[in-house]
C-alpha cells in the first residue's frame, strides 16, 4: 500500500507574497499541480495534502482534483508537526508513506519510482532523496556513517561552518515505512533555532535511514524565494523549447520567448523574438508567430502569420494574417484566408472566409460573412451604455472608411456602405447606402 502526503501548509515567508507559495505558476502550471501530476501516475492508495496557511485558497484551487484528502495543520509548527497531523487519518494504514514538499516542482515520476523501489529493497525505515548541490544555501545537510547510513540531517541555519561545507543536501522527499514513522512522530521536539518541529529529526531517531542521490540535482530544486522560482522557470523553458525544436519549431531568439506546458505545435513553425505562447494553445504547421506576439488559450490552423499581436481565446483558420498590432479577444473565430490588419480589435465575433479588416477597426459581437471588406476606421457600435448588441454583415459586403454600424443591425450581402456613414437601421441585400451631410461651398471656401 502506498500513501502520499504533500506538505503545503507553510507560510512561504521568503516569497513575500499574498498568493500561497504552491499556487505560484511555472510555465503556466502551479507548483502544486506539477507535484500532483507527477504523484498521480504512481497510483497511490491514499493521497493527502497538508494545508494551513491560506488553506481555503488552496482547497478552492484543487476542488476538482479527485481523491485528494485535505488535512489541516494549525498552527504551522514545522514539517514534522505537519506530518503529525496525519496520525488520526492513517491510524490503520499499513505500507509506505511518501512525503513530498509541495515546493519541489521539477520532480519526475521516474525518480519517485526509483526511490520507492530502492526503499522497498533496502528494508530501511526511511529513504529520502538527496542531491549534491554547488549552492546548498537553505537546504538541510545530510551526514552519513561509514556504512553509508544516514546519521542525521542538519538544517542550513543550524550548521556550523564546517558542516555547511557539506554539499550533500536533503531534497525534502522521503519514503517512510509508515509503521516505523508513526512510532517516532510523537518523539520530535521543537528544540532548535526556529522553534519548529522538523521532520528531518526523524532521520536520526529511526533505526535505518538511507539516502538516494538523484542524477540531476535540478530535479529536486526547492522553491523558497522568487529567485529560485525564476531559475526553475528558466530550466523548464529551456526544456520545453528544446523539446519543440526537436519536433520542428524554429526560434530566432529562444531566450526571449516563453512557452506554456499546455501548448502544442505543428512543424515548420517559426517563432520570432519576444513571442509568448500561454495557457493551452494548439498551433498548426507553418505558422510564423512574432516578433512580439502573445498567444493565449487559442487554436491556430496552418500557415498563419501573426506579427506584434495579441490573440486570446480565439480560433484562427488556415492561411490568415494577423497584425501587425491586432488584438483578437476571446470567443472570436477567424475563418480561412482572412486578414486582420493593423490596429484592429476583434471581440466575440465570427469573421468569415477571405474577409479583410485591414486597418483601425473595432468589430465586436459581430458575425461577418465571407469576402467582406471592412474599410479603415469602421466601428461596430455594440454598446448602448447598458447592453451589448449584435452586428451581422452578409457575404461580399463592403464598408467605406469611418463607417459606424450602430447595433443591433443586420447588413445584407453585396451591400456597399459609403465612407463616413453612420448606419442605424438594417440594410437589405444588394444596396448602396450613404449617410453623409453635404459640404457647403461658398466662394470656394468651406464655411464652418
Ligand atoms: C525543508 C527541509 C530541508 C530540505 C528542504 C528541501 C525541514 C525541517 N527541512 O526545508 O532539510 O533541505 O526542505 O527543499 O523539513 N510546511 C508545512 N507546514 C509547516 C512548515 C512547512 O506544511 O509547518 C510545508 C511548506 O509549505 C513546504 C514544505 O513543507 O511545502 C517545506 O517547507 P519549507 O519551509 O520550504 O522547508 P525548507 O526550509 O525548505
Ligand atoms: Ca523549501
Amino acid at each position: 500500500m502506498l500513501a502520499i502526503a504533500i506538505l503545503a501548509a507553510g507560510k512561504g515567508t521568503r516569497m513575500n507574497s499574498n498568493l500561497p507559495k504552491v499556487l505560484h505558476p511555472l510555465a503556466g502550471k502551479t507548483l502544486i499541480e506539477r507535484v500532483l501530476s507527477c504523484t498521480k501516475r504512481l497510483k497511490p492508495n491514499r493521497q493527502l495534502i497538508i494545508v494551513g496557511h491560506k488553506a481555503l485558497e488552496i482547497k478552492h484551487f484543487l476542488k476538482n482534483s479527485p481523491k485528494l484528502e485535505f488535512v489541516h495543520q494549525e498552527p504551522q509548527n514545522g514539517t514534522g508537526h505537519a506530518i503529525q497531523q496525519l496520525l488520526p487519518k492513517l491510524k490503520d494504514f499499513k505500507g509506505e508513506l511518501l512525503v513530498l514538499n509541495g515546493d519541489v516542482p521539477l520532480l519526475t515520476e521516474t525518480t519517485l519510482k526509483k526511490l520507492i523501489d530502492f526503499h522497498r529493497k533496502s528494508e530501511s525505515s526511511v529513504t529520502f532523496l538527496s542531491a549534491t548541490l554547488r549552492n546548498a544555501d537553505g537546504y538541510g545537510r545530510v551526514f552519513t556513517d561509514k556504512n553509508g547510513h544516514v546519521t542525521n540531517i542538519i538544517e542550513d541555519c543550524e550548521c556550523n561552518e564546517i558542516q555547511r561545507k557539506n554539499k550533500l543536501t536533503n531534497a525534502g522527499i522521503y519514503c517512510y515505512n509508515w509503521q516505523n514513522l508513526r512510532d517516532v512522530l510523537e518523539l520530535l521536539s521543537n528544540n532548535n533555532s526556529q522553534n519548529e518541529i522538523y521532520l528531518t529529526d526523524t532521520i536520526s531517531i529511526l533505526p535505518k535511514a538511507l539516502h538516494y542521490e538523484v542524477d540531476d540535482p535540478q530535479e529536486v530544486s526547492g522553491i523558497n524565494n522568487r529567485y529560485q522560482l525564476s531559475e526553475c522557470e528558466a530550466y523548464i523553458q529551456k526544456q520545453l523549447k528544446s523539446y519543440w525544436m526537436n519536433k520542428g519549431v524554429s526560434f530566432t531568439d529562444p531566450a526571449s520567448c516563453t512557452l506554456s506546458e499546455g501548448s502544442s505545435f505543428g512543424i515548420d513553425v517559426i517563432i520570432e523574438p519576444q513571442t509568448h505562447i500561454q495557457g493551452n494553445c494548439i498551433i498548426g504547421n507553418r505558422c510564423h508567430l512574432g516578433p512580439g506576439s502573445v498567444i493565449t488559450n487559442s487554436t491556430l490552423g496552418d500557415g498563419i502569420l501573426a506579427i506584434h499581436s495579441y490573440i486570446n481565446g480565439a480560433k484562427i483558420g488556415d492561411e490568415t494574417s494577423i497584425g501587425p498590432f491586432a488584438h483578437i479577444r476571446p470567443e472570436s473565430t477567424i475563418f480561412k484566408g482572412s486578414k486582420i490588419g493593423n490596429f484592429v480589435e476583434i471581440k466575440k465575433s465570427s469573421i468569415g472566409k477571405n474577409t479583410k479588416i485591414n486597418h483601425l477597426s473595432y468589430v465586436g459581437d459581430s458575425t461577418l460573412g465571407n469576402n467582406v471588406n471592412i474599410g479603415a476606421g469602421t466601428i461596430t457600435a455594440n454598446f448602448d451604455g447598458k447592453n451589448k448588441h449584435k452586428t451581422i454583415i452578409g457575404d461580399n459586403s463592403k464598408t467605406g472608411a469611418n463607417s459606424v454600424l450602430v447595433a443591433p443591425i443586420t447588413i445584407g450581402s453585396h451591400v456597399t456602405v459609403g465612407a463616413g456613414s453612420t448606419i442605424s437601421k438594417d440594410i437589405p441585400d444588394k444596396t448602396l447606402v450613404v449617410e453623409r451631410s453635404k459640404a457647403i461651398l461658398r466662394n470656394k471656401r468651406i464655411i464652418k
